[in-house]
């Protein structure tokens, strides 16, 4: 465990199990129709290379990368396109893929962008939930785990940019956010 790390939530073989769950449940869901898979750079990054690879047929991958204007440790619901994705969609099934569901205002931002687009159906998939901080009503159509209100980090999520690539999903330790 890294030593900035308080505590590991979930274990590399307990995050693969329950993708390899949602992703069946996905392929159920979705079996005979087209689906495009948007993964929401850059937290969604590991999550999605597993998630399609858990899903039993074949699907259309895109990302797409936002920021939240003035970002600190908290969004400010302002969300900013950074890469858009390649093409239209209009009237095709959409998943997007998200790393957490924290105040929800980038996913509700997204989510309603997407449906404006025309898209014939749009749902959420996250790996985390954060509901305690809920500031826009959404929630995922498949969910992995709901954690507690901590600073999560790894599995994609980061703080500064860092903790991306740990391989766990775990608690930073205070002392390392509150100087
Ligand atoms: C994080 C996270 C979600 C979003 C959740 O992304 O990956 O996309 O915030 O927060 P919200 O529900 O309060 O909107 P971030 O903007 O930090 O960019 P990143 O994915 O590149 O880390
Ligand atoms: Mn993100
Ligand atoms: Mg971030």
């Amino acid at each position: 465990m890294h030593q900035d790390v308080q505590e590991i939530l979930f274990t590399e073989e307990a995050v693969d199990a329950r993708i390899r769950e949602i992703g069946a449940e996905i392929a159920r869901d979705y079996e005979g129709q087209d689906l495009l898979v948007i993964g929401i750079l850059k937290g969604a990054s590991l999550f999605m290379a597993e998630l399609v690879k858990r899903i039993d047929m074949l699907v259309e991958i895109d990302f797409m990368a936002v920021s939240s204007y003035g970002k600190s440790s908290e969004s400010s619901g302002v969300v900013r396109i950074l890469k858009d994705l390649d093409k239209s969609i209009e009237g095709r099934h959409v998943l997007i893929v998200e790393d957490i569901i924290d105040s929800g205002l980038t996913l509700s931002y997204l989510k309603n962008l997407l449906e404006q687009r025309k898209a014939a159906s749009v749902k959420v998939v996250s790996l985390l939930d954060k509901p305690e901080r809920r500031k826009a009503e959404i929630t995922a159509d498949y969910l992995g785990f709901s954690v507690p209100d901590h600073f999560i980090v790894g599995y994609g999520l980061d703080y500064a940019e860092r903790y991306r690539n740990l391989p766990y999903v775990g608690v930073l330790k205070p002392e390392v956010y509150q100087p």
